[in-house]
This record gives C-alpha cells, structure tokens and sequence, in this order.
C-alpha cells in the first residue's frame, strides 16, 4: 500500500509526463508549420516516449493498489520565436522534470518506500539520457548558429528524422 505522501507525488507526476507529451506535441506541430520535418520526428518520438512514462507510473500506482487520478492538463505553449527558443525551452523542461523526479525520491526516501525508490531508478537514469540528447541537439544548433545556419540546419533536420519509437526499450517492462 502506497502512503498518502507518495500517492500524491506519483499522481502528480502522471500529469507532469502527459503535461509533457502535450508540449512536446506542441513543439512538433511548430516545428511542421515551418518545414522542418526532422526536428517535427524528434518531437514526436519525444512525445510518444513522454506518455510510456505516464503510462509506467500511472500502472505502478495502480500495481501498488493506490487510486490513480487523471487530472486536467494546463495550457501549453503553441507559438516560440525560433528553433533554438524551441530547443532551449525543451532542455528548461528537462532540467525542471528532473527536479521532480528527485523531489519524489526524496518522499520515497522518507517514507522508506523502497520498492518506490526503486521503481524511479529508472527515471532517474531516464533523465540523464533525456537532458544529454537535448543537450547534444542544442550544441549542434549553436555551431549552425555561429556558422550561419542554412545548410547545417538543413543537415541536422535530416539527421532527426532518423530517430524512430521504441517502445519497448522505452517503457522498460
Ligand atoms: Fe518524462 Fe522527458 O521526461
């Protein structure tokens, strides 16, 4: 059974990853409406890959006989000013989703919810991956920047266009 501390923090969680994927969502159909449709993948790959999460937690809630709550989901930005507003921001959202997930460490680490504790090892191995393939991204685009974009960010659109959903790998089940 799930204490009353740690339900919360896994409830609010769900939201914050479909929070998340609804962002993501968002940036992939910014990203079409200005023909990028490599960076369009990445965004929607990140998309697909911000719900397994949801899913993980919302089934591990439920696997731990706790009520699982779905909860309405705040607005999400639509508009940004360019690529790099749109990469930075992804990265802001990381570095944010990894503080919550340390955040509910520590309540599993103070409820002596082991099996808790356990289950998020995974998300925060998950984050470090998630802010280092940001990060790379961000790196490349400000090389483009200093270069003066077009064919750089023409090649690095076609290079995310490779990446695909593993959805499997992703949920780690
Ligand atoms: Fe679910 Fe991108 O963290």
């Amino acid at each position: 059974m799930l204490k009353e501390k740690v339900l919360k923090a896994l409830n609010e969680q769900v939201n914050a990853e479909q929070y998340s994927a609804l962002l993501y969502l968002s940036m992939s159909a910014w990203f079409e409406d200005k023909g990028l449709p490599g960076f369009a993948n990445w965004m929607y790959v990140q998309y697909q890959e911000e719900l397994t999460h949801a899913n993980k937690i919302f089934k591990y809630v439920v696997e731990r006989s706790g009520k699982a709550e779905v909860k309405a989901i705040k607005q999400m930005p639509a508009d940004f000013e360019s690529v790099l507003d749109v990469v930075e921001k992804t990265l802001e959202h990381e570095q944010y989703v990894t503080e919550l997930i340390n955040n509910m460490v520590d309540v599993a680490v103070e409820a002596r919810d082991h099996a808790t504790q356990s289950f998020l090892q995974w998300f925060v191995d998950e984050q470090v991956e998630e802010e280092a393939n940001v990060t790379e991204i961000l790196d490349s685009l400000k090389l483009i920047e200093g270069e003066g974009k077009g064919n750089g960010l023409f090649m690095l659109d076609r290079e995310l266009r490779q990446r695909t959903f593993i959805g499997t790998t992703q949920t780690a089940e």
